[in-house]
């Protein structure tokens, strides 16, 4: 298993690109099976859970061509409507094939999910919205069998609380739908309207993405089109944080300054520097920080993907900071490594008290989901000594060669296989 070694000290300058967005291209991946025709996606990152919905897709009977650059994508007949335990369980977004399957053949069997290391995350609100469209749902050994042999019913629904992939399933689901359908307490995620960009591209009506409140009227049909997913704002929020906690002068690039205005007030109110450094590009530096409070929200609040990376920067604050986190029950695994390399945090609940600035030292740390490897790696870049990150396959879900781009700023990080 590989693990980073990295030596920490060294300010980030220069300049670090930002690719393209995970959560977006996942559920673009997914879209791809509402249409027989070819769908051509550019700027999908080469990371693990791109490659376990390619193989997902493979699985179903799409076909695709992976020459360098775009994906071109073909979900000419689908044979296996079948989503297996072995990938769900690897990467949960895979129940994102549910509604376009079901609104495609009239069918679907997907694995339950199962737990996840930030919380339980059940997919209630996928099925009670696909029962309520008309399919006919059926739970057996761990399976999800969803049914609407004679296709789907435009309808009303209503979120209990917010869902990401579940508005995106829901889309999917009521864009072949015959009638109108309305969701409320919609999610607002960039990552949303991007997929509603790519679905009105193949045809589809839908008005309202970006607001709470999404009105789809469903098509007999939708063709291919060729579409770019926007930047990761979270690879880009990681990043930005990278140049304020190591007190350098970073530019990320390629990114989408306007997705970051909740991170981009939070490191000012903390004492960096974030201006503009032209289109898509956003410049860091910092001289010295000091403690802030974060409440992690639904977008465009503070992202939940980027608590972890925050925690790590306000070990290194002048101050106490109150870390809230509103939308996972469990996601604060990265807090005992951290206080492993001498960070003074105290948990209660679903919040987390940090005591700064604490100096941090080199130590073997366990990384156990994404986005908490990627706090281990900013903690490491500023701690004396040296620091060995263990299974950092879970950064590998989500960031393309982190430690490439890192090096390139400067940091002294490297893969050992
Ligand atoms: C998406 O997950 C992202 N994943 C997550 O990013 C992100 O943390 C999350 O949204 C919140 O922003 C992708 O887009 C692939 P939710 P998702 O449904 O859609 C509860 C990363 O690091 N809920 O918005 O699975 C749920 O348990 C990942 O890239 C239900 O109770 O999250 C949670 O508490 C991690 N029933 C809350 O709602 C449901 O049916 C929000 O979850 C659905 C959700």
């Amino acid at each position: 298993m590989d693990k980073f070694v990295i030596r920490g000290g060294t300010p980030l300058r220069g300049e670090i690109p930002t690719n393209g967005a995970k959560n977006s291209a996942l559920p673009a991946l997914a879209a791809c099976l509402l249409t027989e025709e070819p769908v051509t996606l550019h700027r999908i990152p080469k990371v693990r859970d791109i490659a376990t919905m390619v193989q997902l897709l493979h699985a179903i009977g799409v076909r695709i061509d992976k020459k360098a650059g775009p994906l071109r994508i073909q979900a000419q007949s689908i044979a296996n409507p079948e989503a297996p335990y072995d990938l769900v369980k690897t990467m949960r977004a895979s129940s994102l094939v549910l509604g376009p399957l079901v609104a495609r053949t009239g069918r679907a069997r997907v694995s339950l999910p199962g737990g996840c290391a930030i919380g339980a995350r059940p997919i209630n609100y996928h099925l009670a919205g696909l029962e309520r469209l008309g399919a006919h749902i059926h739970q057996e050994a761990g399976y999800v069998e969803a049914r609407a042999p004679e296709g789907l019913r435009g309808a009303a629904f209503t979120f209990d609380r917010v869902s990401v992939t579940g508005t995106e399933d829901l889309i999917m689901a009521a864009v072949l739908a015959k009638g109108e359908t309305l969701l409320e307490n919609a999610a607002r995620e960039p990552e949303v309207s991007d997929l509603v960009e790519l679905l009105i591209k193949m045809g589809a009506s839908i008005e309202g993405a970006g607001t709470s409140r999404i009105l789809i009227r469903g098509v007999d049909r939708l063709h291919g089109a060729e579409h770019a997913v926007i930047p990761d704002r979270i690879e880009a929020g990681t990043f930005l944080i990278a140049g304020a906690i190591t007190g350098g002068d970073l530019v990320v690039t390629h990114c989408e300054p306007a997705h970051q205005a909740a991170l981009i007030s939070k490191l000012r109110e903390a004492g960096a520097e974030v201006t503009n450094a032209g289109p898509g590009a956003l410049r860091v530096r910092s001289d010295g920080l000091k403690s802030v409070d974060v409440i992690t929200e639904e977008y465009p609040g503070f992202a939940t993907d980027l608590q972890a990376q925050f925690m790590a920067l306000m070990t290194r604050a002048q101050g106490i900071a109150l870390i809230t986190e509103t939308i996972f029950e469990n996601r604060f695994m990265h807090a005992p490594e951290l206080m492993r390399m001498g960070a003074n945090i105290r948990l209660e609940g679903r919040q987390a008290i940090v005591a700064g600035p604490s100096p941090l030292s080199g130590a073997a740390v366990l990384a156990s989901d994404l986005r908490a490897s990627a706090s281990l790696v900013l903690g490491a870049l500023v701690a004396t000594g040296e620091t060995v990150i263990d299974r950092v396959y879970h950064i590998d879900r989500g960031y393309e060669k982190i430690e490439e781009k890192l090096a390139r700023a400067g940091a002294d990080i490297r893969r050992v296989h």
